[in-house]
């Protein structure tokens, strides 16, 4: 296969090939390796050397059998028919009766609904019902106090704190973490609950009413609504007038702004935003309307965020959860992120 002399050798070319020697020698090994395990040649030993053990077994009687070959043989290396080893043997066996004897104890194959029974009767589901139901009648005391005594009151009663706490805390990392972060920390659009920064209120009561009924949620009646025009996309106010209102928002939260506009964005403010921010600024909780003078914001502080949310107005949805948490679960979550360091 070597075309040129410059090629290196491949070892795997036929012996026709004068210049492979590596494959020549290899080959001429082979053919002598092969023809020892079929007892053609006898060993070749130097005479101080010990011969080298062959390959024999003790067979029982004390007859000394030779081993045979499976007949594969790979590169020059020949497969002998061994027999498995015993031990290896029995443990095999082992297993098998073992399996068999589960399959008949222990619920082992699934069938439709269920898996087959046992003899033994075990059942995994009924255990897991039991201890379910172990914990629920443990905690019942605690879960109605919970759900009957005034929200405000929990914090002197460390018992009940520490439930609601614990368990408020389970909720939320199953619930709530999603959209708020595992450590509550919030993301874009999403509130933080950890700083005293609130839309709604934080009371652990504004905080309870929050989550049984959620925000903007279209399936709860009572849910907490509030809608800041689409600006731009409404044609309420044109391109100029947006530009002002932003840059006068850039002023109330001291960030670099043209001064001549946010003047003009002044009187925007007053006419299109006071009534939902403050004349000031400072936002409504009634309405949800975030505060506008710190630098604490919910969808971004930056010019062009701001001229976006001005122009399509912002609609940040919460769904409600008394339709999917018990009422204990409820006040336990509103209680853990009352807790979180923001509660008022
Ligand atoms: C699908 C996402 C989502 C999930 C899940 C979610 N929230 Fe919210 N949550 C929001 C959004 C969005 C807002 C802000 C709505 C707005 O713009 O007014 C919010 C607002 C809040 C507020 C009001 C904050 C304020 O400043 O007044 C609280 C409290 C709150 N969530 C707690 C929770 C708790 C507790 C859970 C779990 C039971 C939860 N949220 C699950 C998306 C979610
Ligand atoms: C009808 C009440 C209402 C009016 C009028 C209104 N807003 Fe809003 N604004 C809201 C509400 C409610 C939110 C929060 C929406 C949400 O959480 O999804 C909000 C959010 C914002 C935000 C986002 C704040 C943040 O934390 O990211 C900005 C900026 C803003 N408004 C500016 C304005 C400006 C400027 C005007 C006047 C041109 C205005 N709003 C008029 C109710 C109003």
């Amino acid at each position: 296969m070597a075309d040129s002399n410059n090629d290196p050798v491949d070892p795997h070319a036929g012996p026709a090939d004068p210049d492979n020697r590596i494959g020549l020698e290899r080959q001429a090994a082979d053919s002598e390796h092969a023809a020892k395990i079929a007892g053609d040649i006898p060993e070749r030993r130097r005479p101080d050397q010990p011969a080298a053990p062959r390959m024999r077994r003790p067979a029982r009687r004390g007859l000394v059998q030779e081993v045979g070959s499976t007949g594969h043989e790979w590169d020059g290396i020949t497969e002998y028919d061994n027999p498995m080893p015993r031990w290896w043997l029995w443990t095999f066996y082992a297993t098998i009766i073992w399996a068999v004897g589960y399959v008949v104890a222990y619920p082992a194959i699934p069938l439709v609904n269920r898996a087959t029974q046992g003899l033994l009767g075990t059942d995994y589901r009924q255990e897991v019902a039991a201890e379910i139901e172990r914990f629920d009648q443990a905690n019942a005391a605690i879960q109605t106090r919970l759900a009957e005594v005034d929200l405000a009151a929990i914090p002197n009663d460390p018992d009940l704190l520490n439930y609601a706490t614990n368990a408020g805390g389970a909720v939320f990392r199953t619930w709530c973490a999603q959209c708020h972060g595992s450590g509550a920390g919030g993301a874009r659009g999403y509130p933080n609950l950890l700083d005293n920064d609130w839309l709604w209120g934080g009371t652990s009561e504004d905080i309870y009413l929050t989550l049984q009924h959620g925000i903007r949620d279209p399936q709860d009646g009572d849910t907490r609504f509030s809608q800041m025009p689409s600006f731009g996309t409404d044609g309420i106010l044109d391109r100029a007038r947006i530009d002002q209102a932003v840059n006068h928002v850039l002023a109330l939260s001291s960030q670099p702004h043209d001064a001549a506009k946010a003047a003009a964005g002044a009187q925007v403010f007053a006419d299109a935003c006071s009534a939902c921010h403050g004349a000031d600024g400072s936002g409504d909780r009634a309405q949800g309307a975030p505060d506008l003078t710190d630098a604490i914001s919910l969808y971004g502080n930056d010019r062009a965020t701001l001229t976006r949310i001005v122009s399509e107005g912002p609609y940040g949805v919460m769904p409600a959860w008394d339709t999917r948490l018990s009422k204990a679960e409820l006040r336990a979550v509103a209680i853990y992120v009352h807790g979180l360091g923001g509660g008022e």
